[in-house]
């Protein structure tokens, strides 16, 4: 049976293509979506794409990745810098938890230098665009063989 990976968005990514283009680029978030899928077919994975601009959404939707999910790559967006909600969810998380940025957040302001999720993360991709999200299934990939 296919391994399912639950694919976090956090706030303002479903803005992806309209907001900051220089940082962010110019691909939707439903043009990543269907990359993500793809690659992940690719790699035999199925994943459970979604994005929320909620906190209390996004703490819910990683308790129910505790029973029904193999991984789960989030991308927290800006509750990376202040959600220990998200954190402590995260933490009950028994398989891989890969976190995701589109930019670099270390070259940016010293507030993104800071991240909460990092502390239950097995492994962090930030930097590469939105290619990071193939490498991030790429990497899951490997995390879950
Ligand atoms: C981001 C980086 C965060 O600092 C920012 O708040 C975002 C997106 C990224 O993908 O580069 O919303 O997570």
């Amino acid at each position: 049976m296919s391994k399912t990976i639950l694919f976090l968005n956090g706030p303002n990514l479903n803005m992806l293509g309209v907001r900051e283009p220089e940082i962010y680029g110019a691909t939707t978030l439903a043009e990543v979506e269907k990359i993500s899928e793809a690659q992940a077919a690719m790699r035999g994975l199925v994943i459970d794409f979604r994005q929320s601009n909620t906190e209390g959404e996004l703490v819910s939707w990683i308790q129910e990745a505790i029973e029904k999910f193999d991984g789960i790559i989030i991308n927290p967006a800006a509750y990376t810098h202040t959600s220990v909600a998200i954190l402590d969810a995260l933490k009950m998380v028994k398989g891989p938890v890969i976190e995701l940025h589109i930019s670099n957040p270390h070259t940016r302001e010293s507030f993104r230098h800071k991240s909460y999720v990092s502390l239950a993360a097995t492994g962090i991709i930030a930097g590469l665009g939105v290619a990071g999200y193939r490498v991030a299934i790429d990497a899951m990939a490997e995390l879950l063989n």
